[in-house]
This record gives C-alpha cells, structure tokens and sequence, in this order.
C-alpha cells in the first residue's frame, strides 16, 4: 500500500489555495491518504466544509485524526461528522483496516517527553491537565487492542517523542506532545508513527524500542528539498 500522508493544511490560512492543487497530485502517487490533524485553522465548520469540497475530489480512502486547531471553536463534534459524513476515517482512539493495514489513531496531548513529562501533583489544575495526556495515551491502548493486522500504522496530531520535535524552541517541547503516546505503541509494537504539530520540528525520529516516527506536518514537508504538501510511504 502506498500511504501519502499530511499534517496542518490549517485550511483557510491564506496558503491553502496554492496547496490544494499539489494535493491533487495524491491521486496518481497514493492508495490512501492520512491528515494528521490540524485540518482546519480556526475549528470552524466553513473550513471543514473548505477542505472537504477539495478531498472528495481525490477519490482515495482518507484517515484522520483531529488536532488542537480542530478544537478551536468547540465544533470538534460537528467537525468529526462531517468528516465521517464523507466517509472519511476519522480516528478517535480508534482502529480502522483495510488492505491488510491497520491504522489506530487519537490526536493526543501535550504533557513532555522522558524525564520532563509533566505529572499529576499539586493544584487541581495540573492533575487535570495530566489525566488529559493519560486519557489520550488510553485512548490509543484502547485503538491498538482493537488491530489485528501484522501492518500497523499509528496516527497521531501531537508528537510522541522529541526527536521529531528537534529544530523548534526548547522553552516549547513540553507542548508539542507527549511520550506517554510512545510508551503505548512500544508496547504494542507498530511499523510507524505519523504525527504532525510540529511545525518547525524535524522529519524523522524513533521510539525507544526503535519504531520509526515522522513528522508530516505541512511547514516540515514544504522545508524539504524538493518541497511537498504531502510524503508518500510504501508498506
Ligand atoms: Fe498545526
Ligand atoms: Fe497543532
């Protein structure tokens, strides 16, 4: 299977217009295609309806998950139906197989990476904002249960590990994601990770038991030579 796979089109950013026809192009050069999240700019349904009038066009099977932009203007549920309205797999601590491939998706959390991951301690505030990263991480246990297939593929919104993070801030590496979501998919085993947020991070990183992490989103993918709106995977 051939994968093409993007992350924060951020549709109705003024650059949309200009890679909605590259995107196109995964058509001829993709079986599937995965959105990483962060489909819409501000979460609001008018963008939905925006990147959904141009995705139908491309007649492949489409996987995704939401991302925090997504969440914007608290329509995250009238955005995941019209998602699923156009048959679009919208994961959700979820699983979903097709051509002998899985896919198990959630958009995950912030919280940090290794020894700086945030814990639940203190005020109410941090615990809550702890247990949001456990619930996510949950979510994707639930989602990789549920695979039955030898090829898996997980898809999340925010990182899970670092090193696709490398090349942004460090003051901001405990917002870009989460290794809670790594630790789940390193015990379930995987044949790659697909993530996006990171818009200044790098392509490609690990887990540590060593399954492949990549760093689809849109501004890393424009930062390659040659540029791309998308990168295509074969499994
Ligand atoms: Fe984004
Ligand atoms: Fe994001």
């Amino acid at each position: 299977m051939r994968i093409a796979a993007t992350a924060d089109l951020h549709v109705f950013s003024p650059r949309y217009g200009a890679i909605q026809e590259q995107l196109a192009q995964v058509r001829d050069q993709a079986d599937l295609l995965v959105l990483a999240g962060d489909l819409t700019n501000y979460g609001k349904p008018e963008e939905m309806e925006q990147l959904l009038n141009s995705l139908v066009r491309l007649r492949v099977p489409i996987v995704a998950v939401l991302g925090n932009h997504d969440y914007e203007s608290c329509a995250e549920a009238a955005l995941m139906h019209m998602l699923t309205d156009e048959r679009i797999k919208l994961l959700d601590g979820t699983a979903y197989e097709r051509d002998g491939v899985g896919f198990a998706g959630t958009k995950g959390f912030p919280g940090g990476f290794g020894r700086g991951a945030l814990t639940a301690f203190g005020e109410p505030a941090v615990k809550a904002f702890v247990q949001a990263a456990i619930d996510e991480a949950v979510k994707l246990e639930r989602a990789m249960s549920q695979l039955r297939s030898k090829k898996r593929i997980v898809v999340l919104h925010y990182a899970p590990v670092a090193d696709t993070a490398q090349g942004e801030s460090p003051e901001i590496f405990p917002y870009l994601g989460s290794s809670r979501l790594a630790e789940v998919v390193d015990r379930h085993g995987a044949d790659m990770i697909l993530h996006g947020h990171a818009h200044h991070g790098s392509s490609d990183g690990k887990t540590t038991a060593g399954i492949p992490v990549h760093n689809v989103a849109l501004p890393v993918l424009q930062a390659q030579q040659p540029a791309s709106v998308f990168r295509t995977f074969e499994l």
